[in-house]
């Protein structure tokens, strides 16, 4: 019988073998099915993390699953040397999807943030004519777009930048949720775009105020600037829509996805925008090996047709209300829980205690012993964001264990 290994021993391998560039909750998952996960042990948890929302679609969905294991016996990749006969159909399918007149497929949310600031300066340069090297990016403080070392010359994050210098210029960065402040600095002469998340994630969910979106875009409309909207964890269906950019009827002018137009099955990420914008980018000028393999293109289908079959914004946006209002309950019982915050499923509880202290890691280690996984993100917040398709009455066992936990601490401090 194969050897199989225990919690102790597979943490131990990871850390005598790994890089130690993250910092796992102890508990090593071999399984998982919808909403569940398994550990070595056997114990059953809710996932509450979906993999940072890759996983909108369930772990191991049939049909994505499906899709994978057919095509696997087919054809995986040929590079773009070659046409594959699966790549155009996904091209169509994802534009039609999404409404632009193009996509360029990448794998990683990261890479697709970078080739999304390569075609905001291309297009800055040649349709809008900024003197070369000249482009200007306008970001947002406490941003989350991804790890490369252009992403991170523009993070404020110490951890993500810290020694990785020197760093890469053209990047103007404003207060998130500032019209104010995005209006001041269109101004400036050579602003090529700007890059933003319609919600912060990694930032501790951060829900810009309602409006906020469309006066963003419309400044920048008005500046001729690209709007380019990084929905690589906001998009499929997260937020209650299928972008969270849909809740103020804003369309972008390029789109950054990735995370869960795989379901969490493989690696794909995308970039879309119409015409004028693409069509700056010419053979050579950018690309990927695995970018658009016809692997990772039908897994993209029968993930996005999924999010439509199974109407997972619809759900979202329906437990989305009920979680928070249960987490209000908790707000008002418990002096522990400070606020909630959210938008369909992608929420977050901040804890009544300094960033610096330990309290939402250890309320992680209670519910993860009552059978429910999450992670805190910025010392004392815990991001909420379950698989969506979890049902009303799973969701609501997940808050009992919540408030049982919450409680639990309570008593021991
Ligand atoms: C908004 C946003 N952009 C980009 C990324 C980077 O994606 P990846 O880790 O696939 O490179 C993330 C990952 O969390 C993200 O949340």
């Amino acid at each position: 019988m194969k050897h199989k290994i225990a919690t102790q021993e597979a943490i131990n391998l990871e850390n005598k073998y790994g890089a130690h560039n993250y910092h796992p909750l102890p508990v090593v998952l071999s399984k998982g099915e919808g909403v569940y996960v398994w550990d070595v042990e056997g114990k059953k948890y809710f996932d509450f993390l979906s993999a940072y929302s890759a996983v909108n679609q369930g772990h191991c969905h049939p049909k994505i699953v499906g899709a994978l294991k057919q095509q696997a016996e087919i054809l995986t990749l040929t590079s773009r040397a070659f046409y594959n006969d699966v790549l155009g159909e996904y091209e169509k399918y994802i534009t039609e999807y999404f409404g632009f007149d193009k996509v360029l497929p990448m794998n990683t949310g990261a890479e697709a943030v970078e080739t999304a600031i390569k075609l905001t300066r291309k297009w800055a340069y040649e349709v809008k004519s900024i003197p070369e090297n000249e482009a200007k990016i306008i970001v947002c403080e406490n941003n989350f777009h991804g790890r490369t070392t252009t992403i991170i010359s523009f993070s404020n994050d110490q951890d993500a930048r810290k020694n990785f210098g020197p760093y890469t210029e053209g990047f103007i960065k404003i207060p998130y949720n500032d019209i104010a402040a995005l209006k001041a600095t269109l101004m400036q002469e050579n602003i090529a775009g700007m890059l933003m998340e319609p919600i912060q994630g990694e930032a501790g969910v951060y829900v810009p105020y309602d409006g906020y979106l469309r006066e963003a875009y419309q400044a920048c409309k008005e500046a001729n600037v690209l709007f380019v909207a990084d929905e690589v964890q906001t998009g499929i269906a997260r937020t209650g829509k299928l972008l969270a950019c849909d809740h103020e009827n804003v369309k972008p002018d390029v789109l950054i996805l990735g995370k869960a137009i795989s379901g969490g099955v493989y690696p794909v990420s995308a970039v879309l925008a119409n015409d004028p914008v693409m069509n700056v980018i010419r053979p050579g000028q950018h690309g990927s090996t695995f970018g658009g393999n016809p692997l990772a293109a039908k897994v993209a289908m029968a993930a996005l047709e999924v999010v439509k079959d199974e109407n997972l914004a619809a759900n979202a946006e329906k437990l989305g209300i009920i979680f928070r209002e249960r987490m209000n309950a908790l707000v008002k019982s418990s002096n522990l829980i400070a606020s909630v915050r959210g938008k369909g499923l992608l929420n977050a509880v901040v804890i009544n205690d300094s960033p610096e202290s330990t309290t939402a890691w250890d309320i992680c280690m209670l519910l993860k012993e009552n059978g429910l996984l999450a992670k805190p993100t910025h010392g004392n917040i815990i991001r909420f964001a379950p698989p969506l398709v979890m049902t009303v009455d799973q969701l609501h066992e997940c808050c009992d264990i919540i408030e049982k936990s919450v409680k639990q601490f309570e008593q021991k401090v």
